[in-house]
């Protein structure tokens, strides 16, 4: 049985990773180590409550004993490292607790797993640590091209300055000691139990309560859309599959400028919740600091090397997402609320 280190499994990508995985493959046990700041949220795992190929365990990766503590109990196959500040907004505010987390993190599961993996010159056969970064690494692209995993690395925000002093540390760690690795690099995610600062469910959530929705700039920045569920299909292809040391890019060609996703949402709200619901809800304001024009994705090499492929058009997966968010109010609501804070209390900590 293959044993998979899943760290911010509590947040938007991670929950839904640990879905697909114990969907997927009924012989896994996945340890998920999760902080459960403001983003980790346990109601995402609710369905799989009681199931005990999942450990949860709350704690930060930056703790050295408590990761090395891990590794020494459960012996892990496979690291996958979801956990990260991940809003760019925040980043420009506190540009610190990226570093922290993202980078000095990151360093401390690397070493942890470089010490648990070691093997007399090398390390034991079978294991991988897959770094789960981002197309922001890249910066931005004019009105044309795309990135490939060869285009230089230019980061503009200091959320895509840490996870790009990541991705660098995971490198170095394979060149310098042959750490076995791989590095996602995926576009704009959206889908299921997404925290809503971001835009698709920020927007959703504002349009339903008539409130006004806040659009940066003049709209037109583009960004490359995948559907969650595409996305876990790639990494836990590139964590079985992926040749050592490679990275991997992950879009789905799905570009869109902004205003084009809120226009969408707004119709497809107005069409299944309330025909007042409409465009003068729109509010354009001061654009993002640096904020970068267009991401653009070429995908290739994991669908030369690996066969993936995103399945999900954008159409069908905004209609999805847009259903799972009316579905779900409740957890809309909680997770604005904080209520989920006190399931926390109840789920864990008071027993
Ligand atoms: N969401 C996207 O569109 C997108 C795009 C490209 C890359 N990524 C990357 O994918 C990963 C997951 O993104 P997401 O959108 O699910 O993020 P998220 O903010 O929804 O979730 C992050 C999770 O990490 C946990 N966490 C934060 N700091 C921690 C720490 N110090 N120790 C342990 N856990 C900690 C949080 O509690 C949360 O559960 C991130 O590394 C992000 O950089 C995301």
């Amino acid at each position: 049985m293959k044993t998979y280190l899943v760290t911010g499994g509590a947040g938007f990508i991670g929950s839904n990773f640990v879905l697909y995985m114990l969907k997927k493959y009924p012989e896994i046990r996945i340890v998920n180590l999760d902080k459960l700041t403001y983003a980790g949220n346990l109601e995402n795992l609710k369905s799989i409550e009681g199931d005990e190929r999942h450990i949860f365990v709350q704690g930060d990766i930056c703790d050295r004993e408590l990761v090395s503590g891990l590794f020494e109990k459960y012996d892990f196959d496979f690291v996958i490292n979801f956990a990260a500040e991940s809003h760019v907004d925040r980043s420009i505010k506190n540009p610190e607790i990226f570093v922290e987390t993202n980078v000095e993190g990151t360093v401390n599961l690397l070493q942890c797993a470089k010490l648990a993996w070691a093997d007399g010159d090398g390390f034991v056969a079978g294991k991988k640590f897959l770094q789960v970064s981002t197309d922001e690494v890249y910066g931005s692209l004019g009105e044309t091209g795309y990135f490939t995993e060869t285009t230089p690395l230019c980061p503009h925000s200091p959320y895509s300055a840490s996870k790009t002093s990541a991705d660098l540390f995971v490198m170095a760690f394979h060149d310098t000691y042959g750490l076995p690795v791989n590095i996602t690099r995926c576009s704009n995610n959206y889908g299921p139990y997404q925290f809503p600062e971001k835009l698709i469910p920020l927007m959703i959530n504002n349009a339903k309560q008539h409130k006004q929705l806040p659009v940066y700039g003049d709209g037109m920045n583009v960004r490359d859309w995948l559907y969650v569920e595409d996305h876990c299909k790639a990494i836990d292809m590139v964590a079985n599959g992926g040749r050592d040391g490679e990275v991997y890019n992950v879009g789905g060609h799905n570009e869109r400028p902004n205003i084009f996703i809120v226009k969408k949402i707004l119709s497809t709200l107005s069409e299944k919740l309330d025909p007042t619901i409409d465009e003068t809800l729109i509010k354009y304001v001061e654009d993002r600091k640096g904020h970068d024009r267009r991401y653009g994705i070429d995908p290739q090499k994991i669908k030369d090397e690996l066969g993936w492929y995103p399945e999900t058009t954008f159409e069908v997966g905004i209609e999805k997402t847009i259903d799972w968010y009316l579905a779900n109010t409740e957890w809309m609501e909680r997770v604005t609320s904080g209520a989920y804070l006190e399931y926390y209390k109840e789920m864990y900590q008071n027993r």
